[in-house]
């Protein structure tokens, strides 16, 4: 494992190894990955660190890939005003913190039975406050959308897996269509 700047993150790829060598049920392992991910986005060196970054559309920072147990850690830099498109995740699970700044967060249920190629329809089902320390657990498959709330954020993100090889769907809520062409965002190495 290398140093790292900050010893709030150098204890979370720690803590995160631990917990995944346990192999918990899938609920319990993901519930756990929620706390260890608050105690990071509650860490003021971890903050200050973040506010280096970038702000970018289409980015995220690869911060850290584990070679055992194929976990990914993200960051995201939000431009003021930023509006994601609606997607899912695929199979993947990902647990998502806000660091800094306020984000609201959009989640949608889809109502076709996917028989359509290329159509979807989806439902809003819930919008909340994702203030800063606040920590979602985005499960496969789930539509759904993270807004910055009109300042810069930063969100750090654990996946299932690297982005990259697999696709995504995405959703265009006026039109009603849905593609799955997308493959996740540039990812761009970065050292904490
Ligand atoms: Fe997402």
């Amino acid at each position: 494992m290398p140093n790292y700047s900050v010893p709030a993150f150098t204890a979370f790829i720690k803590n995160l190894r631990t917990h995944f060598s346990k192999e918990y049920q899938e609920t319990k392992h993901w519930e756990g990955v929620r706390r260890i991910l608050q105690t990071l986005c509650a860490d003021e060196a971890m903050r200050a660190k973040s506010r280096e970054w970038i702000a970018k559309r289409g980015v995220e920072l690869e911060l850290y890939h584990d070679s055992d147990y194929k976990f990914f850690v993200g960051a995201l830099i939000r431009e003021p005003q930023h509006r994601a498109n609606v997607h899912d995740h695929a199979h993947t699970w990902t647990i998502y913190g806000v660091l800094e700044g306020k984000e609201q967060t959009h989640v949608y249920e889809r109502l076709d039975d996917g028989g359509t190629v290329g159509k979807a329809e989806l439902k809003l089902v819930a919008k909340s406050a994702a203030p800063s320390g606040h920590v979602d657990i985005v499960p496969p498959w789930v539509p759904h959308s993270e807004w910055g709330m009109g300042e810069r954020s930063v969100a750090i993100t654990v996946r299932s897996q690297r982005p990259g090889d697999y696709a995504q769907n995405r959703f265009n809520l006026k039109t009603g269509e849905t593609n799955n062409s997308h493959r996740g965002l540039k990812l761009i190495p970065t050292t904490v």
